[in-house]
């Protein structure tokens, strides 16, 4: 006898079979493949939530406002993703890096692809705002050598929270934004100032979301680093401040172990005079290890 999910006929049990059957001519493999997890895990929530009405006429609205919010400057969604962990996750999936290597983390929205290339030692703080911070390091390989030509390029939050970009005519263009290019040594260094941590955009549908859910929106303080040299993995990173209030709530999950440094305070008059700082200064030294491009890549 036919089955009546066979025939085409939906009900609350087969509801599965019924639509993903319908999917059985798809033109792409793997939209067939995904579209079918992404049906059955979707069905089994709905059955075990139990959705009034209302509740989900109010998730649609949830989600069109969202979509709503989303423009050339703001992608609501990626922060959706980001609060939820999935934007972690297709890190992690994507990034599996071979014994030693450094970790990668989150991009994040206020990456900027024309950032100057700077002389090694620049002092990227535009602005003169914070604790006046070096970052020193090197780019190695597995095998510990170092990586020459190298190209570093690193942004991080004023000492107001804000990157750049989210004050366009408050703080100067490419405030806290250098690229840098190692050496036959591998090694690098800029100055900088101390980080904080801030706030991920919360004035929108996922702000209001992490109030509901009783969740902060803070990102401890951090750098952030993509590095690329012929012949190895891109690497999309941070480093961390370990003593940041937020560093075990990070709101969108981008800390790892290996990715907190050591901010060492600096009070010596004669090395701050040399760097043109103020003391007392910060100090960071952290190396960056590069995975060898695999032979699929
Ligand atoms: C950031 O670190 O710049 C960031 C990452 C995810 C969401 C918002 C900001
Ligand atoms: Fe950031």
């Amino acid at each position: 006898m036919t089955q009546t999910h066979e025939k085409g006929f939906f009900n609350e049990e087969n509801s599965v079979e019924v639509v993903t059957g319908r999917n059985a001519a798809a033109k792409s493999e793997r939209l067939q493949f995904a579209i079918g997890v992404i049906t059955r895990k979707l069905h089994e929530a709905v059955k075990e939530i139990e959705p009034t009405q209302d509740e989900w006429f109010e998730t649609i609205m949830f989600l069109t406002r969202t979509g709503h919010l989303c423009n050339e400057w703001r992608q609501e969604f990626i922060l959706l993703s980001d609060v939820l962990g999935v934007s972690m996750l297709v890190d992690a999936i994507n990034n599996r890096k071979p014994s030693g290597a450094s970790e990668s983390t989150v991009l994040g929205p206020f990456h900027v692809a024309d950032a100057p290339e700077l002389p090694m030692g620049a002092n990227i703080c535009l602005d003169h705002k914070g604790e006046d911070m070096v970052v020193s390091g090197r780019i190695l390989d597995t095998e510990g050598k170092p990586i020459a030509n190298a190209v570093i390029d690193v942004w991080q939050a004023n000492d107001e929270g804000f990157y750049d970009v989210q004050q366009k005519g408050i703080q100067p263009d490419f405030n806290l934004r250098g690229v840098f290019r190692t050496g036959a040594d591998g090694s690098y260094w800029f100055r900088a100032v101390k980080p904080k941590f801030y706030p991920i955009p919360d004035d929108g549908t996922v702000g209001k979301l992490l109030g509901e859910l009783g969740r902060h929106p803070f990102r401890p303080a951090h750098l952030h680093y993509i590095i690329n040299s012929d012949g190895f993995e891109p690497l999309t990173t941070h480093i961390f401040d370990p003593d940041d209030p937020y560093i075990n709530s990070d709101a969108v999950f981008g800390v790892k172990e290996s990715l907190l440094a050591e901010f060492r305070r600096n009070a010596d008059q004669a090395r701050a005079s040399e760097l043109q700082f103020g003391s007392p200064f910060w100090e960071v030294e952290h190396d960056f290890v590069l995975a060898r491009r695999s032979a699929r890549a």
